[in-house]
């Protein structure tokens, strides 16, 4: 018995070793970016555009970090560019479009301007048929390089300006872990921190794990080290960033949990607000929903993605549990949070749904009462087991069923909102409604945004307001 427990550590902790990037290669990869600001001119200026989830943008923020430490500025202007980089997404195929025709568009800049720099990176480019289809048809791209290589930015950046020829990266080392490289947080008053990386659940239908690998967690030293750091310039807020954070540290012997994780990181102080991203509904356990109602900085707000409300459906996509015993976790997260606000991800028209399928859907919808629900259309991954799966329903019927997800949700929420008009809630002012300029923005501790008037010196801070008018994606208010 204790061999083959001594055997199985060995092995687990061995797996781990393997993936960690060592000081040694992180000081080497720092020399390159040095090396870089040494040998160009200054000042020189990045445009950096990302595509995608909470996780893609911080990679950008350390592609932005490693681009600041080799002399690059950030710019939004395209034309007074040195580099550019795509930061890709390859979880819906319109992403991808956009990015091809994003790509193309580059040509005639390039023409312009022959220093100029195109770089790609990200999940897309992490697939082979992508890459090989930029290293035919987009010449005029630099560098490509998948997730894994992303630490290795310097060095392949260092050699394209050296050797003025194009580099291609993507070594599939499934996935590897760097700290102590620089990163450029960009949020200004909620700042994502990613607990770790990759995921171990290959729903059928997701492209994830075969462009982020095997999952893999952050130490926590590592974390609370990086949250302090962002509490220091006065942020409050902190979203724990994974694809399935409910699993953070199971793959380290004897390490804490995700709950646990929360507790830690709620004792750093200044951060007032902690939320996180994504749970995957199999993993939500009883201590994480008793973590979240008794630790008053993390907000009760919960993203729990169903995909779909068909148990035939489920099981096709591999979700690994049902109907029931979703609504299940449901009905316990409600009773033990009342307040909480909840939201959901839905992919319509999966192979083989049908009209019935689809019904359970709505069902969900109309039991659960999300406050507000990301929708999809079933999209076609290459290489995914769904993608040889047939499909049941025409793309027309798939769009019909779509539009009336988005109807009863939008009722649902609208009925939702109302119920917070003439209340008072707490809100962090987050800056200039996107909208109108003449209203401040910011949101409750359910994430519900709050449109205001009042003065710019509030972003930032925590403000109580009078709900007074409410829609359906948004609601307004007066500060009291
Ligand atoms: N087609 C449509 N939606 C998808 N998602 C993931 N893969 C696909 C796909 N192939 C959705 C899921 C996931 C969210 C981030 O994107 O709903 O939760
Ligand atoms: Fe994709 Fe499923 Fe992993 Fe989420 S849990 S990233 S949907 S494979």
């Amino acid at each position: 018995m204790n061999n083959l427990f001594l055997e199985g550590k060995k092995k687990r902790m061995s797996k781990r070793e393997k993936i960690v990037i060592p000081n040694a290669e992180i000081e080497r990869q720092k020399g390159f970016l040095l090396d870089i600001k040494n040998m160009t001119k200054s000042p020189k200026f990045a445009f950096i555009e990302t595509y995608g989830c909470a996780q893609n943008v911080n990679d950008s923020e350390k592609l932005l970090g490693m681009l600041s430490m080799a002399g690059y500025e950030k710019t939004l202007d395209k034309e007074k560019a040195d580099i550019i980089i795509y930061n890709t997404c390859a979880v819906r195929e319109n992403a991808e479009l956009k990015v091809f025709g994003n790509i193309g568009a580059l040509k005639a800049l390039k023409r312009k301007k022959e220093d100029l720099i195109i770089g790609v990176c990200g999940c897309m480019m992490q697939q082979e048929h992508i890459a090989d289809q930029i290293r035919k048809k987009y010449k005029h791209v630099d560098i490509v390089f998948g997730t894994h290589a992303l630490y290795r930015f310097g060095e392949i950046l260092k050699n394209v300006l050296t050797e003025k020829e194009r580099i291609i990266d993507i070594t599939k080392s499934d996935g590897v872990i760097y700290e102590d490289m620089p990163i450029s947080h960009t949020g200004t008053v909620s700042q994502g921190v990613s607990v770790m990386y990759g995921c171990n659940n290959f729903c059928t239908y997701c492209i994830v794990p075969y462009v982020r690998g095997r999952e893999r967690s952050r130490l926590k030293e590592d974390i609370i080290s990086e949250v302090k750091s962002i509490a220091e310039k006065g942020i409050k807020e902190i979203t724990l960033l994974g694809q399935n954070v409910n699993s953070y540290g199971h793959d380290i012997e004897n390490y804490i949990d995700f709950p646990d994780l929360l507790g830690e990181v709620s004792k750093v102080e200044g951060i007032e607000r902690i939320r996180f991203m994504t749970s995957h509904p199999k993993d939500l356990s009883d201590k994480l929903i008793d973590e979240i109602a008794s630790n008053k900085k993390v907000c009760a707000q919960l993203h729990l993605p169903i995909q779909c409300g068909s148990d035939n459906i489920l099981k096709k996509m591999n979700r690994k549990y049902t109907k029931e015993e979703y609504l299940e976790k449901i009905k316990k997260v409600k009773e033990k949070i009342p307040n909480i606000t909840l939201t959901t991800d839905i992919i319509v028209g999966f192979p083989g749904e049908t009209n019935e399928d689809f019904e359970h859907t709505i069902d969900v919808l109309e039991k659960v009462r999300y406050d507000s629900v990301f929708s999809f259309i079933y999209s076609k991954r290459k290489g995914t087991p769904a993608s040889v799966m047939e499909d049941v329903l025409t793309p027309e019927e798939k769009k019909k069923n779509f539009n009336r997800l988005l109807e009863v949700q939008n009722r649902i929420s609208k009925e939702i909102n109302d119920e917070y008009e003439n209340k008072e809630y707490e809100i962090l002012v987050e800056g200039e409604s996107k909208t109108d300029i003449n209203y401040l923005t910011g949101r409750t501790e359910g994430g519900k945004i709050v449109n205001f008037k009042g003065d710019k010196n509030l972003v930032g801070k925590i403000i109580k307001i009078k709900v007074t008018k409410a829609q359906t994606w948004s609601l307004f208010g007066e500060i009291i």
